[in-house]
């Protein structure tokens, strides 16, 4: 019923030429119309799907980026070393391709020692110093030794050496490349006591409050006496279980620095002791985290 509507049921009684022209003027009209109506419709529909697909719930808690973090050795080695830096301990870091002497000759193990047999050195070619030797993958972080005492030539000395160690050994518990650190203190009347407590120390800082140390007759030739340390298992709390020997897990190896590594270093054994120790950061790590 619509106003188009009743024009074109008039068309019939409209004259002969005004009839033909009628009709086109009112198809024109309703085409005209009909598009305007189509057009705006599309326009409309277009602004709903955008608001549709633009809108969000300001209520809703955001998104949250991605969160990486420190390698887990990273973290070991800087708690590590705040535990350490907190009783006064000095870190430094000293090379990974080393002599012969600060790794061996120094600390008391001369060419052809059996002992050296335990560190599985990589040996770099063609390159000889005329007095430290060979040039070596540090085998361990003991190499420190002899550098800090060389540096600073006078006690007190209280030294914590973090750092890479390389030897020829691959297997389910053993890496080419690892972790370890060496701590090493020396001044007048430094003695076992000083050791123990500085063992048990670390081992309530970094294992927590409940447990011990102790420390079992060894041997190395750069201590004297030598001495393995162990920590209450950390599995069984000391009760004894399958993964520890009698409720004790293995640490790393400690000592009282050998005077002659003294002498080495260009202390003087008469004036001066000191002790050291060193353990692997993996291994510590692993132990804490019950890692198998
Ligand atoms: N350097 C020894 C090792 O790699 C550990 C150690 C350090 C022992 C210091 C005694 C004193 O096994």
């Amino acid at each position: 019923n619509g106003e188009i509507t009743q024009f074109i049921k008039q068309i019939p009684s409209v004259k002969d030429e005004k009839r033909k022209q009628m009709g086109v003027l009112l198809n024109d009209t309703k085409k005209t119309i009909e598009d305007a109506i189509k057009n705006q419709s599309s326009i409309i529909n277009h602004q709903s799907s955008v608001i549709d697909s633009e809108w969000f719930d300001i209520t809703l808690p955001g998104l949250k980026p991605p969160q990486g973090h420190l390698h887990l050795i990273t973290y070991a080695i800087k708690e590590i070393a705040a535990i350490f830096e907190k009783i006064g301990f000095n870190r430094v870091a000293y090379p990974e391709v080393e002599w012969d002497w600060y790794a061996f000759e120094g600390l008391n193990m001369p060419e052809n020692h059996p002992a050296r047999d335990e560190w599985e050195t990589f040996f770099i070619q063609d390159l000889l110093h005329p007095k430290y030797g060979a040039a070596v993958l540090t085998p361990h972080t003991s190499s420190g030794q002899l550098r800090e005492m060389s540096r600073l030539k006078k006690p007190p000395i209280r030294m914590l050496n973090i750092a890479k160690c390389y030897r020829r050994q691959i297997d389910a518990s053993h890496a080419p490349m690892f972790y370890q650190f060496d701590g090493l203190v020396i001044q007048e009347d430094i003695n076992i006591t000083h050791l123990k407590g500085t063992l048990d120390y670390f081992v309530k800082q970094y294992f927590g409050p409940k447990k011990e140390s102790r420390i079992r007759p060894f041997h190395f030739q750069f201590t004297e006496p030598s001495f393995e340390v162990d920590v209450t298992c950390i599995v069984c709390g000391g009760k004894g279980c399958k993964i520890c020997k009698g409720g004790w897990m293995e640490l790393g190896g400690a000592g009282m620095v050998h005077p002659i590594v003294l002498k080495n270093g260009g202390i003087d054994p008469t004036k001066y002791t000191g002790f050291a120790f060193g353990w692997g950061v993996e291994r510590v790590l692993m132990m804490k985290y019950k890692i198998d």
